[in-house]
């Protein structure tokens, strides 16, 4: 049976159990920041089974996309070498809300594995665990089932804590969990391995093939266990090891999904396909993870899951590396990854472009370091020693761009370890570096537990509030005085905190108008999810918990942010138009000066690209479109064509901002009431700032204005300098700049006819016979390296017999020449000559025995070694 056949046939048979079948989440968790990447089927469905959201159904079945690779559950470093590791995968489950409960679970996996018109696995090929102390488990298995007592394995807390065992699963250290009971396949006596809990279990005979847990509790952070509202369903099914036992294959990477992939990569890195070679199935497994990664918003970065990403891209590129294809082959397998997968994931079509390209890119990058990496590596290696230095392993990784378990993974291969405590040190001491250069600002970090602030911002300019907390720097006080620095929390403010990429307000907090106390907010800051910090100085008076405030926000500046922060909305909208689909946001910081927006993009923005973009959104500023909140739930929103961020965390409902039909984004952010408000919009940068993601910083309103008055007055004094009438500047400066070439040319021909005709004189003043040998030893000032060498040959026309050194100064570099009349060069080479100055002034040079010429870059030493010229020809001569 086909993989895709089995993914559909779960899919069919436990709809026709009254599942909803549900589309796979992004492999980038929406609700879960502490998530590095989606690793099992339940994830989307978290605070589900935690009773926070509700959904129309009580019984759910997916497909879902699972990385394991980087943070808890990481397989990245046994990919290719054992039967069943990957980095991605697929997990079939089926999950109940609270609807049915271990029995028709049980039941549910049982008729589908060993159904007739399922996948009629043999019964006796199957056992199971489950947790030590589940009876109930235990009875459905033995006496509704049938499985016989011998083929059910009791496994207790064998991890070494309560609750820590294989067979008790949880998503975390905190979060839903529960005992579960898991179904093994055994691929038979011919190979090696032991059930369940015994001694022999690690071999790779007897396989689990479907984790079904029995979520009843939620572990919180102090470790206790508190129930679940309701207990629940959760189960999971490696789609490609399933695939194996019924392809009547041992290894995943034999089934027929990757049976192509493998021929790719042999294709792409010209060796032979072959199933014995761990190299091709870590590029077959790699390609997968980076493309179903890159296809939802992951770039390769230097940190968190953009790390995780070129980490799996480089392992893959030095798969390929050692099966001796040294050029750009990555990308080309995304084409076949999308032939095998793109008919159940449709995204790897859509985005397939976007993926090579990105791959592309990053081959490229590590193109340019691996392969001077590897030939350290390998003179390291040649070595013979059993451990890799850890300042070795730290300056591939911070030169070369080899991230720790690639070096690892080629020490690996020869059986050599890497010295991971001496690579923490020598990072710890980079970091310790870094620290010492950059001084920066720790956020605020207070003790608050109280009520929440009320946001009263997007209506209000100035609110009247209660304080609820002080803080004097960062201890809780009941009092601030005059002169004291700290942070004010209030019921509710028109204060809008950092947040989206939008600064935090300032203005003034004020008692009794401003007589009793007067607090400068200098900043907002979140103190807590839903409370307000406001930092600054009191000015004046004292401020007393419980004291009766009014909060008013500096107006001018917040409008000004707000021009700003429409405006990258604008320019994100215009950027789709203008660059493509694939443009998404990947950062932005809107304060009252400018605009800063980060997006996906793989090259540099043209300036007419830029000139397109800005024509456009000041078009809409022209048109002054109505800007409009509404509140939605977050799938109605999407639905509407909200653009939200890949990783941002949002509620039930969400706030969507729309501008006409222009731009619909997810946004808690101060805007215009209306386009025409920004003014006019002025883009003055566009930059890249990591591979894949350029940035583009614009000025709005009252800045641009300022910004084009700027640059029309320097325009304007750079014409009257030029003597230009408007409108002629141009041409002006290019008839001045080829004046200029022409002038300094003639300059320069003038330099060194002057120095010619002080030959003579030279010649007269400085020229001394050393052992009867005539020698002019000179520094010339106020010429150039290639006058000086013209000196240099009309002085050997004129000196039938003798040597010379010339030397010169220019632009802080010292220029020597050596020259020998060919009688001398027996006894002394013009090579010699010139280094035994030039060494003395930090150079080295070379020529001919007659001629030679060098640089130098200590022109302070000069003058001495000239001086030690005579005692050491006379030696020589
Ligand atoms: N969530 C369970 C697992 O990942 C089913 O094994």
């Amino acid at each position: 049976m086909k993989t895709s056949e089995i993914r559909q046939k779960f899919l069919d048979f436990f709809a026709s159990k009254g599942h909803q079948v549900v589309a796979s989440s992004s492999l980038v968790p929406w609700e879960d920041p502490t998530l590095l990447f989606t690793n099992a089927g339940m994830n989307q469905f978290k605070d589900v089974f935690l009773g926070f959201d509700k959904r129309p159904y009580t019984r759910a079945t997916t497909s879902q996309k699972c990385v394991r690779a980087g943070g808890k559950h990481n397989d990245l470093e046994n990919v290719g070498y054992t039967a069943r590791h990957h980095t991605f995968f697929e997990m079939l489950g089926n999950f109940s809300f609270g609807d049915y409960f271990k029995r028709d679970a049980i039941h549910f996996a049982w008729e589908f594995l060993t159904g007739e018109q399922w996948l009629a696995l043999p019964k006796e090929k199957l056992m199971v665990t489950v947790y030590a102390t589940d009876d109930e488990a235990f009875d459905i298995w033995n006496k509704e089932i049938g499985v016989p007592a011998e083929k059910i394995v009791r496994i207790g807390d064998n991890k070494g804590a309560p609750y820590a065992s294989d067979n008790f699963w949880q998503m975390g250290d905190t979060g839903p969990c529960g005992p579960c009971t898991e179904i093994f396949y055994d691929h038979g006596e011919h190979i090696w391995g032991g059930p369940p809990g015994s001694p022999e279990e690690d071999g790779d005979r007897f396989i689990e093939i479907w984790n079904n847990v029995f979520m009843q509790f939620n572990r919180d952070e102090s470790g206790a266990m508190n129930p679940l509202p309701k207990p629940s369903v959760d189960t999971g099914m490696g789609l490609e090891r399933i695939s194996a036992v019924l392809q009547h294959v041992h290894a995943n990477y034999e089934i027929d999904l990757f049976q192509n992939l493998l021929k790719a990569a042999a294709r792409e890195t010209g060796v032979p396909f072959s199933m014995d070679v761990p190299s091709l199935k870590v590029i077959a497994d790699h390609i997968r993870a980076c493309s179903f990664l890159i296809a939802d918003g992951v770039l390769p970065s230097n940190d968190g899951r953009g790390y995780v990403l070129r980490r799996i891209i480089r392992r893959a590129i030095r798969h390929g590396y050692k099966l001796g294809q040294k050029g750009l082959f990555f990308h080309k397998l995304v084409a076949d990854l999308a032939e095998e997968m793109g008919q159940a994931y449709p995204e790897l079509r859509q985005k397939q472009a976007e993926i090579e390209d990105t791959l592309r890119q990053e081959e490229l990058r590590f193109a340019e370091t691996l392969d001077k990496g590897m030939a350290l590596l390998e003179t390291a290696l040649a070595a013979n020693s059993k451990v890799l230095d850890g300042e070795t392993a730290f300056k591939l990784y911070d030169t070369f761009g080899f991230p720790l378990d690639l070096t690892a993974d080629i020490c690996r291969e020869r059986e050599v370890e890497v010295d991971q405590d001496g690579f923490d040190k020598a990072m710890e001491a980079q970091r310790e570096r870094a620290r010492a250069a950059s001084s920066f600002k720790m956020a605020g970090n207070v003790d608050y537990s109280g009520a929440d602030t009320v946001f009263n911002g997007y209506e209000s300019s100035s609110v009247d509030a209660k304080v609820l907390a002080l803080y004097k720097g960062n201890e809780a006080v009941q009092q601030l005085e005059a002169g004291d620095e700290g942070i004010v929390v209030l019921d509710n403010t028109a204060f809008y905190a950092e947040g989206g990429g939008q600064v935090g307000d300032v203005g003034e907090i004020s008692a009794q108008g401003g007589v009793a106390a007067l607090f400068d907010v200098a900043d907002t800051q979140k103190v807590q999810a839903a409370v307000f910090g406001h930092k600054g100085r009191l000015a004046r008076g004292s401020l007393k918990v419980g004291d009766s405030v009014t909060a008013t926000i500096d107006l001018h500046k917040r409008a000004a942010t707000a021009r700003n922060h429409s405006a990258t909305h604008l320019l994100h909208a215009a950027l789709r138009h203008v660059l493509g689909e694939h443009v998404a946001q990947k950062g932005s910081l809107v304060n009252p000066e400018r605009a800063r927006f980060d997006f996906a993009h793989n090259e540099p923005v043209s300036a007419e690209q830029l000139a397109e973009v800005e024509r456009i959104v000041n078009r809409v500023v022209i048109h002054n479109v109505e800007v409009s909140v509404g509140h939605m739930s977050y799938d109605d929103a999407i639905k509407a064509g909200a653009i939200a961020l890949f990783g941002e965390k949002y509620g039930d409902t969400v706030r969507v901002l729309k501008m006409g039909d222009f731009s619909t984004e997810l946004c808690g952010g101060t805007h215009v009431q209306r386009t025409g408000d920004i003014g006019l919009f002025k883009i003055i940068a566009e930059t890249g700032v990591a591979a894949g993601v350029r940035r583009i910083e614009a000025v709005t309103g009252e800045g641009a204005l300022a910004l084009v008055q700027a640059q029309d007055g320097e325009l304007k004094a750079a014409a009257a300098i030029a003597q230009a009438q408007p409108g002629e500047l141009l041409s002006k400066l290019e008839k001045l700049q080829a004046e200029l070439k022409a002038a300094q040319k003639q300059a320069q021909q003038l330099k060194g006819q002057l120095a010619l005709g002080q030959l003579d004189q030279l010649l007269s003043s400085q020229q001394q016979a050393i052992k009867g040998v005539s020698c002019l030893i000179s520094k010339i000032d106020d010429i150039d390296a290639a006058t000086l060498r013209d000196m240099s040959d009309k002085l050997m026309d004129k000196l039938e017999s003798g040597l010379a050194l010339l030397a010169c100064v220019a632009d802080g570099k010292v220029s020597l020449i050596a020259r020998v009349s060919k009688d001398l060069t027996g006894k002394v080479k013009a090579g010699e000559l010139v280094n035994q100055v030039a060494l003395q002034v930090g150079g080295k040079g070379g020529g001919r025995p007659d001629m030679a010429q060098a640089g130098g870059t200590q022109p302070e030493n000069l003058a001495a070694a000239l001086a030690s010229l005579p005692a050491w020809l006379e030696g020589k001569l």
